[in-house]
């Protein structure tokens, strides 16, 4: 059995989420904050409430920062130790234009520059245990070795690897190829990430590189939330045991979003992303209600309804 980390989904995995999974289904041993950022000289306060340790009591949890420099990262890690973590996890592999264009992401692995004055100031940071979470590259698939070649050289607590470079989005196959050349030359502990829908990609990965860490595992837990706690199990678990997790789940966020939101409208539209990667488990007419629902009152009388693919 190998560790299994719920990636970071910007809009999805909110503090209420990563809660509502780890006491409801499980099967995951760290969760990741979506990326932190400095906008306007600061943290936006959504973002801050999101790292607030009382928002997630109990549930393993490690904040993501995104930065383009030096000043950047040294203001995250600031905010971030003073809320009293001790881990947290660099964004090296966002591909997002409006992202990694400004050098944040996937776009700072061809400034080597900054990153090496990042890992510099790493290691005067010993009270904090710092991973990294990184794509092949901005635009070709060989930038990843340079980069290599400083974090090695500092403590880590892993990397992450996604093997596509930022430029692909998602789109293309991941490449095996140059995963397990990453993989040869990384000093750190590595976690694959990328593309795992099932149990058995879970075991193809174990198997194809017995030295791994761990995966990381982002829209596959989306689209199946008991995915890992599958894993775990050995075997699928039947289609009345993970609805009612998945109503469970959704009761619980659906009363825990009704106390923040304005309207109605919020409420409608903030529950049904809960749905939205689900499209290759539940069937087809389920899931369209779902996403066509309009208006609160339908949506829930679609969630009433769902079946399974
Ligand atoms: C909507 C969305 C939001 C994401 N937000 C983040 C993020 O905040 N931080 C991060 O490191 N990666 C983020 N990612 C990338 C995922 O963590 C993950 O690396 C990617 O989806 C590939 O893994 P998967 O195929 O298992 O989903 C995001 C991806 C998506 C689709």
């Amino acid at each position: 059995m190998i560790p299994i980390h719920f990636a970071p989904l910007q809009g999805y995995t909110d503090d209420i989420y990563r809660r509502l999974h780890h006491q409801l289904i499980g099967g995951v041993n760290t969760y990741y904050t979506p990326f932190l950022r400095m906008e306007g000289g600061g943290i936006r306060n959504k973002d801050l409430r999101d790292i607030e340790p009382t928002h997630n009591v109990g549930v393993p949890v490690i904040p993501q920062i995104i930065m383009k420099s030096l000043k950047e990262f040294d203001y995250l890690v600031k905010v971030i130790e003073e809320k009293g973590y001790k881990r947290i996890d660099l964004n090296m592999g966002c591909p997002f234009p409006m992202q990694a264009k400004h050098g944040r992401g996937s776009g700072l692995l061809v400034h080597l520059d900054i990153v090496e004055e990042i890992v510099k100031s790493i290691q005067f940071k010993p009270n904090i245990e710092f991973s990294v979470k990184m794509r092949l590259g901005w635009e070709d698939k060989e930038e990843w070795r340079p980069v290599l070649e400083l974090l090695n050289n500092i403590p880590l607590r892993q990397i992450t690897l996604h093997p596509r470079i930022g430029k692909q989005q998602y789109k293309g196959d991941v490449d095996k190829e140059a995963f397990t050349s990453f993989l040869g030359n990384c000093r750190h502990p590595l976690f694959y990430n990328g593309d795992i829908k099932t149990i058995a990609d879970i075991q193809y990965i174990e198997e194809t590189y017995p030295n791994l860490a761990g995966v990381m595992i982002g829209r596959g837990l989306l689209a199946r939330p008991s995915l890992a706690a599958e894993y775990i199990l050995g075997k699928e678990m039947s289609w009345d045991e993970r609805r009612l997790q998945l109503i469970e789940m959704h009761q619980q966020l659906k009363a825990h979003y009704e106390k923040i939101v304005n309207s109605e409208t919020q409420l409608h539209s903030k529950l049904r992303l809960f749905w939205e990667y689900m499209d290759s488990e539940l069937e087809r007419k389920s899931y369209k209600r779902l996403m066509k629902s309009g208006n609160l009152k339908n949506y829930l009388l679609a969630v009433e309804g769902i079946e399974p693919l």
